[in-house]
């Protein structure tokens, strides 16, 4: 049965950037490539943000952190996310990230990663409101996009700072703030905590985008229903594009589509392979795809067959063959 469609609304606007409906790609390494992104788009996703880039490796034009910043001109708005905890580097990264054309410069602050806490970045800033302040004024400073900021509610139970730590960054001049519900001990255990969010949009005036385990409409109605301006979809999104259509449905009363039979999947798969292929070349845009192509099996009857497929993903002409497998319903017999 279809859900009623609510009385709230999303939609909020980052700078002079209308987000008009409200729902976002949330980042994410090794999958927010520009092609995963345009599929989102597609199924209307209203913002979209690149996987996170080292604000250290951009500042000497690193080559592979570059090509993590591609950009498609059609994509608007665009943020381009970067991380670190040096208010100079971040500073020179935001003003890169302005020549590439990017709408909105967004500084992560919620990686649970080891590797990038342990240099001060992601989330270990959650510990550090001041010289995140700093971070977030020095980035302002340096460029005309205006910058955003994606949280955690804290860095553990004891230490829940999310709603005073938005408000520091809207004082250094941040325009939008993401939350993702869960501490940084939790990393992606337990579930996100709405009343958190729900806090953090009360706290600020800044637009607040909510973000975790929005997988379903009913999840994005919990969300909606926090009071934030906007919804960052993650792993929810994983192998499904079409969940932004199906939720943008329910919020306009409309009746909700299914999700697509293994006919459409493979065709979008197909294309997203193409996309790859085309931003990293055949070999590494393999590689990358054996982790999506699981993502769009998940779920499926008999898809542990083909998911060993996926890990021997070699050559386009193997993600065809797979395609065309999935597509014939190959996958249910076993
Ligand atoms: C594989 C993976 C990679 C991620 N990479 C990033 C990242 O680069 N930057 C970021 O801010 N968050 C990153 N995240 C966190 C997501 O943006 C999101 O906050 C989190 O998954 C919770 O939302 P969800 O429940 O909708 O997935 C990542 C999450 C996953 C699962």
């Amino acid at each position: 049965m279809t859900e009623a469609s609510p009385d709230l609304e999303l939609g909020f606007s980052v700078g002079p950037h209308l987000v008009a409906g409200g729902l976002a790609l949330a980042p994410m390494a090794g999958n927010t490539n520009l092609a995963y992104r345009r599929l989102c788009r597609k199924f209307g996703a209203d913002l979209t943000t690149t996987e996170m880039v080292s604000s250290v490796a951009l500042g000497f034009d690193d080559q592979k952190s570059l090509a993590l910043l591609e950009r498609g001109a059609e994509e608007y708005p665009v943020a381009a996310q970067v991380f670190g905890a040096d208010p100079e580097a971040l500073a020179q990264a935001a003003a890169k990230v302005e020549t590439l054309g990017f709408h909105i410069v967004d500084l992560n602050v919620g990686c649970p990663v080891p590797k990038i806490t342990g240099g001060g970045g992601g989330s270990a800033l959650l510990k550090e409101p001041e010289l995140a302040a700093r971070c977030v004024a020095a980035m302002v400073a340096a460029t005309s996009t205006p910058v955003t900021v994606k949280i955690r509610a804290g860095w553990d139970d004891e230490n829940k700072n999310a709603p005073e730590f938005a408000k520091r960054m809207e004082e250094a001049g941040a325009q939008a703030v993401t939350v993702h519900g869960r501490t940084r001990e939790q990393r992606y255990s337990g579930v996100a905590d709405l009343n958190l969010i729900a806090e953090v949009a009360k706290a600020v005036h800044i637009p607040v985008i909510g973000n975790g385990d929005v997988e379903c409409i009913e999840s994005a109605k919990r969300m909606l229903e926090t009071g934030v301006s906007g919804i960052a979809i993650g792993r929810g999104a994983l192998g499904r594009p079409w969940l932004f259509q199906q939720i943008r449905a329910w919020l306009n009363g409309e009746a909700v589509p299914n999700d697509p039979g293994p006919a459409t999947r493979a065709s979008l798969l197909l294309e997203l392979g193409c996309g790859v292929t085309e931003l990293y070349g055949e070999f590494r845009g393999m590689r990358i795809m054996r982790r999506l192509t699981a993502d769009f099996l998940k779920g499926l009857p008999g898809a542990a067959k083909l998911r060993a497929r996926c890990n021997r993903l070699q050559c386009f002409a193997d993600l065809e063959g797979l395609a065309a497998a999935y597509s014939s319903g190959e996958s249910e017999g076993v």
